[in-house]
């Protein structure tokens, strides 16, 4: 999708009246305010039904502008060499003279960061003087925006801007690492974390614990679209929806490819989009083919375990 200057300025003069606006990124939508300011910060939270326990991602045009919030370390900075821009949130010691709203954090000391890698959202931080806190652009405990229209179908006209960016083209939200101490993966996301080990030279850990669960983000009634999941079923009834990745002999109505051979990065963009159709169309239950635990399979299995605790 083509750069639209005169939308990028649109955005931009919302921002900079403290609005909030949902902007396109690679990984999902999001919600995005001016992350220096409390007021603007507030409304994120009014709009999404967030608690405001619930901390945000700010994200960031470069290390030069993370720099004056952030402090940055050796594995930092390895990994923001090789995926930056890209699907990977970093929770990184804020600085004591950092502008960012005590409302980003819930007045902790640690920020997620993140440097998303979409045409259109890198055109518009370039336009603005800070930085924007954005969560996933879905009302709390539903399935995040891949595009547009999934914003609109949320938010209708509450929002006053909605940037469009065309689908995202992962579907899954960020991957993040906790980088205060030693590192460690707070949720699966769209970059595997095998490619991360690679980075690192070692295996990490991956807190899933949710009595100790750092990212409240993370608690399972989460990415929900609404209506019961089953997973690792071999056959449907006709009343059920069916969510497959293996091309089946015979077409019905009630099945829903994530992908039809096998292809879990084109599976992972098809998922929130696919379950959100389901929920169109009037089905009350799903059930889930097999899905591979390998790859981006991995996150995909992981929100579906959390939809299914619905
Ligand atoms: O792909 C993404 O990450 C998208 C796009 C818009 O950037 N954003 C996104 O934001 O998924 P959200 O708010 O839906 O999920 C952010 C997660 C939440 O689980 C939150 O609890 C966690 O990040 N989080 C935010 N700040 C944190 C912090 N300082 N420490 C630990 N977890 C944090
Ligand atoms: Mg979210």
């Amino acid at each position: 999708m083509k750069i639209n200057h005169s939308n990028i300025k649109k955005a931009k003069k919302f921002l900079d009246n403290y609005e909030c606006v949902a902007i396109p990124t690679e990984t999902v939508y999001g919600l995005a305010a001016n992350a220096y300011s409390d007021k603007a910060t507030k409304k994120i939270f009014k709009l999404k039904k967030r608690p405001k326990s619930n901390p945000l991602i700010v994200h960031y045009r470069n290390l030069f502008d993370l720099k004056k919030d952030c402090l940055i370390n050796k594995e930092f900075l390895k990994l923001y060499k090789k995926f930056c821009p890209g699907p990977l949130t970093f929770i990184l010691p804020l600085k004591q003279d950092s502008k960012i709203s005590k409302n980003v954090t819930n007045n902790k000391k640690n920020l997620a960061v993140r440097f998303p890698k979409h045409k259109i959202m890198r055109a518009l931080l370039k336009e603005i003087d800070y930085p924007l806190a954005a969560p996933s652009a879905n009302l709390s405990t539903r399935v995040s925006a891949v595009s547009h229209n999934d914003v609109k179908d949320d938010f209708g006209n509450k929002i006053k801007y909605i940037l469009e960016g065309g689908p995202s083209s992962i579907g899954l939200e960020s991957t993040i690492i906790d980088l205060i101490k030693k590192p460690k993966i707070l949720r699966l996301g769209g970059l595997k974390i095998s490619e991360i080990q690679k980075i690192l030279k070692k295996k990490l850990v991956i807190e899933n614990n949710p009595k100790k669960i750092s990212a409240p983000g993370q608690y399972k009634l989460h990415y929900s679209p609404g209506i019961p999941i089953r997973l690792n079923v071999k056959k449907a009834n006709n009343n059920q929806a069916f969510l497959l990745i293996k091309k089946q002999k015979n077409e019905k109505s009630n099945y829903y490819y994530l992908t039809k051979n096998n292809n879990l990065n084109e599976a992972a963009k098809n998922l929130y989009s696919t379950l959100r159709q389901i929920k169109k169309d009037k089905f009350r239950s799903i059930v889930v083919q097999k899905i591979p635990n390998t790859g981006l399979g991995k996150t995909i299995n992981d929100r579906l375990l959390r939809a299914s605790k619905f």
